[in-house]
């Protein structure tokens, strides 16, 4: 009896310790939600709707069940402090051509559409194919699905899975522009490159090639600041980082410039890759944050974030060593933090 309580009373500071208000972002560590838990939203999608952020992404926590696959939401106001909203769809195998209990659901994104006031999530499906994959873990089916939902916290329901543009389609990003005009990003293959597609007004589909960007480059992320669009891509390594590089454009339509690295070679992005940005425009400054996720394949729950403000300007982007920093989603400021 005596020994329960003891051990309940820890697990209580534990929990009420780690439930204490973040102050600071801290790259690269376990980042608590508001009950505690580690974020799991890997590979994630940010969008703002009026105060509040919310951030989808790939749950990975254990001992979910394995028929299914799962999106996680958390909400924030400050981008600091998450709170876990749930799980917002659990997906069941979406293909009876998916060969076998493999596949997967990467990179979740979520747009809001004002017109018809829905919540529209593009995800990259993928697995082997009857009949056509030579490995049981071949990424052919290179797809999208497309789920809807009514409110932000879900839950959302599969509508389709298809090829955008019917192209293969694997690493999705997604990108908003400042006139709200919402495009889907994703990788594709055999000619190796990124597309930048707009969608289709109610957002259901992918309506019309915008760019294609040809290099071998995969986490595609756009970002629009003071007149010049910069497309950051990593490199074709699966969960290893590597470089990550940035081109710029007048005009998201190109032309785009050569690709050159974001961060010194040799740290490999600071041992990340690129997942999107998000742009943070207050009442004083305008702060542009890499978001990017650190993968650890043999646990995926356990992959950390690396999200950074970067130094961007006259056609220069510039991730800086990654260190604890806050930031005042009001004015748009940020600061570096002595923690620890
Ligand atoms: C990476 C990709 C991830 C995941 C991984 C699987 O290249 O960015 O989203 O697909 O490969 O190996």
């Amino acid at each position: 009896m005596k020994k329960h309580f003891l051990t309940a009373s820890f697990t209580l500071l534990v929990s009420l310790a780690f439930a204490q208000k973040q102050t600071a972002i801290l790259p690269r560590e376990v980042w608590p939600d508001e009950e505690g838990n580690h974020i799991q939203a890997h590979g994630g999608g940010i969008i703002r709707l009026d105060k509040t952020y919310y951030w989808y992404g790939e749950e990975r926590r254990p001992g979910l069940d394995t028929n299914h696959r799962y999106v996680s939401c958390y909400s924030s106001e400050d981008l600091m402090n998450w709170k876990f909203r749930g799980d917002v769809i659990a997906l069941t195998k979406p293909d009876t051509v998916l060969e076998n209990n493999k596949w997967v659901l990467e990179r979740p994104k979520v747009f809001y559409n004002t017109k018809t006031k829905q919540y529209v999530m593009y995800m990259h499906l993928d697995g082997a194919v009857k009949g056509v994959s030579k490995s049981a873990w071949a990424y052919d089916y290179a797809s999208v699905g497309v789920a809807v939902s009514d409110k932000a916290t879900g839950p959302f329901k599969l509508i389709k899975t298809f090829r955008p543009l019917g192209k293969e389609s694997r690493d999705i990003g997604q990108f908003i522009d400042d006139d709200g005009s919402a495009y889907l990003i994703f990788e594709c293959r055999p000619v190796k490159g990124f597309y930048i597609a707009q969608l289709s007004d109610d957002y259901l589909s992918v309506e019309k090639e915008t760019a294609f960007i040809q290099s071998p480059l995969e986490g595609g992320a756009v970002v629009h600041y003071k007149g010049l669009y910069y497309a950051v891509g990593s490199t074709l390594t699966g969960w290893s980082p590597n470089a990550n590089k940035v081109a710029t454009a007048v005009s998201l339509a190109g032309p785009w410039s050569e690709f050159v690295d974001i961060a010194p070679t040799d740290t490999k992005t600071y041992s990340s890759q690129s997942t999107m940005f998000i742009k943070v425009a207050g009442t004083k400054d305008t702060t542009v944050i890499f978001m990017g996720d650190r993968w650890k394949p043999t646990a995926l729950w356990d992959s950390r974030y690396i999200w950074m403000p970067v130094q961007i300007g006259a056609g220069k982007l510039w991730l800086p060593e990654p260190k604890p920093w806050t930031i005042n989603v009001k004015t748009g400021e940020w600061k570096q933090m002595d923690v620890k």
